[in-house]
């Protein structure tokens, strides 16, 4: 090798490390799907769930109130949905995971906590009086106090106490509590629970003719 090569290769090794020479082709994109979502994100969603029940019994006590016929096991099914995703899987979540974490908002979690009890005792007359809801009124308190209670509820936790649980973990529990979140969720409603849920949320929907979401706009 002449001597001008030779300080060329010479150089060329300086200036170009042999990590880079030697980089492996790069890998592929994970697929967002695979990398799981954010524990609060999953609550969010679940809160997504809590809302159109909301919207289902709102519907429902107008029926009630303005004498409108209401489809049979309507109530009933959206106040068992209810009990069974909201009040045993996503309340208990909150109660075991977030509320021990954020003992700054203890004020907070006092009210959450009372909250979460005074919903089941709700959600039991609900489901009580459901079966002859239309016939007679007796729901509508039931139904009017659980959606007073359960927006403001909702809303405090997705602006307030979950924004301070996210930012108290680091990216390594996010990762892996948004894991045994999916897991439990799998485990209790199926690989595709949540979607299920939804599923089950639209036919409730279907039959009290609020399933179309355009029929919420405005006119004009
Ligand atoms: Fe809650
Ligand atoms: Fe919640």
């Amino acid at each position: 090798m002449d001597r001008s090569r030779r300080s060329f290769v010479t150089a060329a090794a300086v200036l170009v490390p042999a990590t880079l020479l030697a980089a492996p082709a790069p890998a592929p994109a994970k697929p967002a799907k695979e990398e799981g979502i954010s524990p609060t994100e999953d609550l969010m969603r679940e809160h997504g769930v809590l809302d159109r029940v909301l919207l289902i019994y709102e519907e429902c006590g107008r029926r009630i109130e303005t004498h409108v016929a209401l489809p049979p096991g309507a109530l009933g099914a959206a106040a068992n949905l209810l009990a069974r995703f909201i009040e045993e899987y996503h309340e208990k979540n909150e109660e075991q995971f977030v509320f021990p974490r954020v003992p700054q908002m203890a004020g907070l979690v006092k009210v959450l906590r009372e909250q979460h009890l005074a919903g089941r005792k709700v959600t039991a007359a609900i489901e009580r009086l459901a079966p002859t809801a239309g016939k007679d009124q007796q729901a509508l308190e039931p139904i009017r106090q659980f959606v007073r209670m359960y927006r403001p509820h909702a809303a405090r936790e997705d602006t307030v106490l979950f924004p301070a649980f996210h930012d108290l973990l680091g990216k390594k529990e996010i990762e892996e509590m948004g894991d045994k979140l999916e897991d439990q969720e799998h485990k209790l409603f199926g690989p595709k629970g949540f979607e299920h849920v939804v599923e089950e949320l639209a036919g409730i929907e279907r039959t009290l003719g609020i399933e179309n979401l355009a029929q919420f706009t405005p006119a004009g």
